[in-house]
């Protein structure tokens, strides 16, 4: 079954790699090294602020928000937990106690942008249509729970229309161009990923706007919930992607 053979898309580092080849897409890949205490320095002194995440993660379980402030004291985030340090070393041993053999990633981290307060991030999702075309089917927001450090859904993440997130930040008229660009942007990697990788039927993206409202692709899911569309209260998009998803499970048997 095509399933077993996206299997090794489960590694955030392997997938980080693939995207890196591409010359259209390598710019929007943030800065992503695997979790060491050299690497772990370097990229908090030249970032200030970074993500540590499991290499094979789901659901935002596990992810950590790390920062330098002030280039005087240091701390992490997990779940709703912050610690502080005065020193880099007594930071990275208790970071590294909580990661323990397991494989992790430092991600530059990005800024991402806020409404109400809450941090979200953007889904695009990319899929094979009926006649074998790939088509960005849908765009939603998720809107990070108050208190964590990540946007995810089954983490209190909350599904939300787009233009209603982007309104305080983009004007009409650039709000539409963005979202075209997030959309070209998922087209790109389909295609890029599709020829590593032929069983690929679909794809939800996890795009992180900034101030300057980059599009940094945060992570490419291989096998993306195809539910939270339903969570909006208008259907139409939810209907295609929920078409094209159940056409993909039948094709991929
Ligand atoms: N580099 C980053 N900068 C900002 N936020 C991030 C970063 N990496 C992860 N996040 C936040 O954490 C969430 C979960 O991370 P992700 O890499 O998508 O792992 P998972 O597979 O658990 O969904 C993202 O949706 C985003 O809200
Ligand atoms: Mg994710």
């Amino acid at each position: 079954m095509g399933h077993d053979k996206l299997q090794p898309l489960r590694s955030k580092g392997l997938k980080t790699k693939v995207l890196l080849k591409n010359e259209s897409i390598r710019r929007f890949v943030p800065d992503t090294q695997k979790f060491t205490k050299e690497n772990l320095r370097s990229m908090i002194n030249r970032y200030e602020m970074v993500y540590v995440k499991p290499d094979r993660g789901t659901y935002g379980k596990g992810v950590i928000k790390a920062e330098m402030e002030n280039s005087r004291y240091f701390a992490y985030q997990i779940n709703q937990k912050r610690l502080t340090f005065n020193h880099f070393d007594a930071f990275y041993t208790s970071l590294a106690r909580l990661i323990q053999k397991r494989s992790y990633l430092i991600q530059k981290g990005i800024h991402l942008l806020k409404h109400n307060n809450r941090r979200f991030d953007i889904r695009v999702m990319v899929q094979l249509s009926p006649d074998n075309q790939w088509e960005a089917t849908g765009v939603i927001g998720r809107l990070g729970h108050p208190k964590k450090i990540v946007t995810n859904y089954h983490s209190g993440g909350k599904p939300m229309d787009v233009h209603t997130l982007l309104k305080s930040h983009v004007s009409a008229s650039r709000r539409e161009a963005l979202i075209q660009e997030m959309k070209g942007l998922g087209l790109r990697i389909a295609r890029h990923m599709k020829k590593s990788y032929p069983y690929l039927r679909q794809i939800g993206v996890d795009i992180g706007l900034d101030r300057s409202l980059t599009p940094w692709i945060i992570e490419v899911n291989v096998k993306p919930d195809p539910y939270i569309f339903n969570q909006l209260p208008d259907k139409k998009m939810y209907r295609k992607v929920i078409r094209y998803y159940r056409l993909g499970m039948k094709k991929q048997k």
